[in-house]
């Protein structure tokens, strides 16, 4: 372990000391004498301090959604089956949800206790299954809810949970939607496997990730099963309903391509699409294997959301992307998706990633170099703002410095090491060792220090800490 990271390390244990004692309070007693603490009701996030929370880890959600009829404004009823680790012996835990009213919550089968304060729902067990909720110990929660689910601005002033769009609507989650539409621990620290089933009137298309198990029609209302089998972080989480052209297709590896795509936006978004499986090979090239049992996109109209999401296996597209942004997109399956940051400040790995992966791009296809666009970021003042690490606050998370300055860390990296081979190997190494896990910038910094064997403590301290921009070397 170098030093500066050392430093980094015990800058974060501090801030998470307040928080700590909040938590150590409440202790219960169950019948029995079973003694369990509640879970926290947030996971201290630097930038989102309530997301999440503590106590336990989701491994799978079963969410069963309904949509009436009513087109965008449809009302939602859902059951979401909630299969979770004690991390802790609980007596009591949270879910986070926004919006939408609960009708009831059953822990272990029996009905439990519930508050609701925000976004925070504080689940009390029935003490006959105390036992059933001992640190390691696998619960079952059921949750029974339905509303009009709401659009959730971010402090940056973009809309995401649930949405209207032009003909429909689309759930993005970054990144705190989610919990607009299932209750859960939202946080990209809790990573789960999902079953999604969405009924639909039939003639529209519910579209989510992974893959499709079954698709079946009766008394007018169409069931779509979705299918996540990797890990996947819940503001990856995505249903799109609308009349979209769904279309399934292989790549030459075997691996599924499920297209959706709004009709206003098919013209224009065929020859892109047509790319994936090229993006996805070369994706592989350079980066190791694809992570992910199928890929895809889904393309709805200008003006939807505002922005593209790298929603899992199947990123989302406000309209026919250009081929950058498909790059962007795709290469966050593994930036992102697959190696999740742990927590919100860690962002700039995710973006820096998929920056990088479009300069990349550009150059094996006849566009600018690596080493120009690297120069145009270095001459943006813009990337400038702040340190890629340290974003002032929660509406600085997607301005330039978090992509194209975080581009420009990976880039420097890659000269200090001074050997292309060994620097692509690095890459893959860091892909594979956190596979479908999750990794911080203390994990990142520490990682490169090992792998290339240099101390790289004025590397980080200028390119991705300091305050201005450093002179070039
Ligand atoms: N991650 C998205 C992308 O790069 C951009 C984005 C959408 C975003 N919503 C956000 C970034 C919220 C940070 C916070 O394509
Ligand atoms: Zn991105």
């Amino acid at each position: 372990m170098h030093p500066r990271s050392a430093a980094r390390r015990t800058a974060l244990g501090a801030a998470l000391l307040p928080v700590l004692a909040v938590l150590a309070a409440g202790c219960t007693a169950g019948r029995g004498g079973v003694v369990g603490t509640p879970g926290g009701a947030g996971l201290r996030d630097p930038y989102f301090p309530r997301l999440g929370n503590g106590g336990y880890d989701v491994t799978h959600y079963a969410l069963d959604l309904e949509l009436g009829s009513g087109g965008p404004s449809a009302r939602l009823s859902g059951t979401a089956v909630i299969t979770a680790r004690a991390t802790q012996d609980l007596s009591a835990f949270n879910l986070d949800l926004a919006g939408l009213e609960v009708r009831s919550v059953t822990v272990e089968g029996l009905p439990a206790a519930v508050n609701r304060a925000g976004t925070e729902l504080t689940l009390r067990p029935d003490s006959e299954v105390a036992d059933r909720l001992r640190e390691g110990r696998t619960f079952r929660t059921v949750v029974r809810y339905g509303g009009s689910p709401r659009t959730v601005t971010d402090a940056d002033g973009s809309e995401e949970g649930w949405l209207r769009t032009a003909r429909g609507t689309v759930a993005l989650g970054e990144p705190a939607g989610s919990m607009a539409w299932f209750p859960g621990n939202h946080h990209p620290s809790d990573k789960a496997s999902y079953d999604i089933r969405i009924t639909v009137p039939e003639g529209r298309s519910a579209v989510s990730n992974g893959e499709l198990e079954s698709r079946r029609t009766t008394g007018g209302r169409t069931t779509f099963h979705w299918r996540v089998r990797e890990p996947m972080a819940s503001h990856l989480a995505t249903v799109a309903v609308g009349p979209y052209a769904v279309r399934s297709t292989v790549t030459g590896d075997g691996l599924p391509v499920v297209t959706a795509v709004d009709p206003g936006s098919a013209g224009a978004s065929a020859a892109v699409l047509a790319r994936i499986p090229e993006v996805v090979a070369w994706g592989e090239k350079r980066f190791g294997p694809y992570p992910f049992s199928s890929a895809g996109a889904i393309v709805g109209s200008p003006g939807d959301a505002g922005y593209a999401l790298e929603t899992q296996n199947r990123p989302f597209f406000p309209g026919p992307p250009d081929t950058g942004l498909l790059v962007h997109e795709l290469a966050h399956q593994w930036f992102g998706n697959s190696v999740t940051p742990r927590s919100w400040r860690d962002m700039w790995l995710n973006e820096g990633f998929a920056t990088y992966a479009e300069w990349l791009w550009s150059e094996d296809h006849g566009g600018p170099s690596v080493r120009e666009s690297f120069g145009t970021a270095y001459a943006d003042d813009a990337n400038w703002a702040f340190p890629p690490s340290r974003p002032p606050g929660p509406a600085d998370l997607s301005r330039p410095p978090v992509y194209g300055r975080g581009a420009m860390v990976v880039h420097r990296v890659r000269q200090e090491m001074d050997d292309d081979a060994a620097f692509f190997r690095l890459v893959r190494g860091w892909l594979k060792d956190h596979r479908h896990g999750n990794a911080s910038t203390d994990d990142f910094t520490a990682y490169v220090e090992e792998k290339s064997g240099l101390d790289l403590t004025e590397l980080w301290d200028t390119w991705l800490d300091g305050g201005s921009r450093p002179a070039l070397g």
